[in-house]
């Protein structure tokens, strides 16, 4: 099984050079209808028959690891990433497109599914199209829908005349548990119904999101020979996109020069629009706040009549308050730490790897952390030290 880490074997012959020996490691073809195919490395040694000829890599999310800038990409760029890589993208008459595929199965077999999606009249044109792709290049498709999918699900896309054709490659973005859960709780928690210090809520909930992503590879690898796992906070580090990893690396799988060039090319065209990392305390923050305030409308008619919209994502102070509270610092139960995950797909690990949580030591706060605190509420709600 080829994993990302381990030796890859991944080819994309023309059909007609399909008996070019095995050792070829570059050949570039240029068809004529300009179509660039090229042959890719595989390890030295451990060359195998190509399995790869048929190219379909499937992006499989999950939700909340980049997924929408990366297919606001593939549809607006679709055209060039034809011109310039010879990769063609299947579904790219809107952003969510290859969702009617994933939904429409999942629906089939009793899945969980987005309504909005399923449509089995829609899936069967959006098969025609990639069976009419040239069959020489590779096929992106996209859509963190094909997280929710089993092997059942798999194997019925697989028995798709168009997909039978080509061979499979996945990609799957890995994310830190805790920054995963902390993105959800934000996303709940705007209703303001933040009642539990967000450690409470992290572990208490942590199974099921440490086993979630575990699954999808479980599943990704019964079904594919081919699984790219990324780390959504290496790539953040490394400061590229998921973009230039999906069409540089698990696509063409260049390097060096070579693959310098096509990153630069896909940055150029990338829209970023990155998230700042939250502190955990900031999510503390949001909810001492928020019982700051209930306490202040009592005290201040201007408050009473205020309305409390303090949400952490993207609040910058937030976070500057966060940073001066007094914090107490725990380290993460062993299987909480994403390295099982990194161990098993040999992915790069982001060099600021988390073992640790800090979160706001609440028995420590003094009056001016009070005061700091309450310069996030509305008007009127202040602490004021003449009280
Ligand atoms: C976009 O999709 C259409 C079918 O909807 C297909 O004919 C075309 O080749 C695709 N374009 C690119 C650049 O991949
Ligand atoms: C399903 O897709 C077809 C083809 O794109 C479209 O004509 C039809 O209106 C869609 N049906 C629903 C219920 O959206
Ligand atoms: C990250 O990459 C983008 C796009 O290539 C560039 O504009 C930006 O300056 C880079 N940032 C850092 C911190 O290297
Ligand atoms: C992508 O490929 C380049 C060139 O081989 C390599 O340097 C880089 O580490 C790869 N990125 C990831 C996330 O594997
Ligand atoms: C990951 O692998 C390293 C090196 O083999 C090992 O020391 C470490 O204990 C492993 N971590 C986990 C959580 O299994
Ligand atoms: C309530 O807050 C407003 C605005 O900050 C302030 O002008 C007013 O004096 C306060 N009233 C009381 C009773 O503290």
């Amino acid at each position: 099984m080829a994993r990302s880490g381990s030796a890859r074997v991944w080819t994309c012959l023309a059909a007609a050079a399909a008996t070019t020996t095995m050792l070829v490691t570059t050949v570039i073809m240029l068809s004529r209808t300009g179509f660039v195919c090229e042959s890719l490395r595989g390890g030295e040694k451990k060359l195998r028959v190509p399995r790869c000829k048929f190219p379909l890599v499937v992006h499989v999310g999950p939700h909340k690891t980049g997924t929408t800038s990366f297919q606001r990409f593939l549809w607006m760029h679709a055209k060039w990433l034809q011109k310039e890589h010879g990769i063609f993208v299947a579904a790219n008459n809107s952003r969510k497109e290859a969702a009617h595929i994933a939904s429409t199965i999942s629906k089939q077999f009793g899945g969980s599914f987005n309504p909005k999606y399923a449509n089995s009249t829609k899936m069967a044109e959006l098969f025609q199209v990639i069976d009419s792709m040239p069959k020489n290049c590779p096929v992106i498709l996209s859509s963190e829908e094909f997280s929710r999918w089993h092997t059942a699900e798999w194997n019925y896309f697989k028995s798709q005349p168009a997909i039978q054709k080509r061979c499979l490659s996945m990609v799957v973005t890995h994310r830190q548990t805790w920054s995963f859960q902390a993105s959800i709780w934000n996303q709940q928690n705007k209703q303001l119904t933040m009642q539990q210090p967000f450690l409470i809520t992290v572990l208490r909930e942590k199974d099921s999101y440490t086993g979630f992503q575990f699954e999808i590879l479980d599943v990704l690898e019964s079904v594919s020979d081919v699984v790219d796992a990324v780390s959504y906070e290496y790539l953040r580090e490394a400061n590229y996109s998921l973009a230039t990893f999906v069409v540089c690396n698990a696509t063409k799988r260049l390097e060096g020069t070579e693959w310098e060039s096509c990153k630069m090319g896909v940055d150029l065209r990338v829209q970023r629009n990155i998230n700042p990392f939250e502190p955990p305390t900031a999510f503390d923050v949001v909810r001492l706040a928020y019982g700051l305030y209930t306490r202040q409308k009592a005290l201040n008619s201007t408050c009473m009549r205020s309305q409390f919209t303090l949400a952490t994502y993207q609040n910058l102070a937030v976070s500057r308050v966060a940073e001066q509270m007094p914090t107490q610092c725990g380290n993460f139960p062993k299987e909480y730490v994403d390295e099982l995950y990194y161990n098993r797909t040999g992915v790069l690990r982001p060099s600021r790897h988390t073992s640790e949580i800090c979160f706001v030591d609440e028995r420590s706060l003094e009056l001016k952390h009070w005061e700091l605190l309450s310069t996030l509420l509305p008007q009127g709600c202040q602490i004021t030290t003449t009280e």
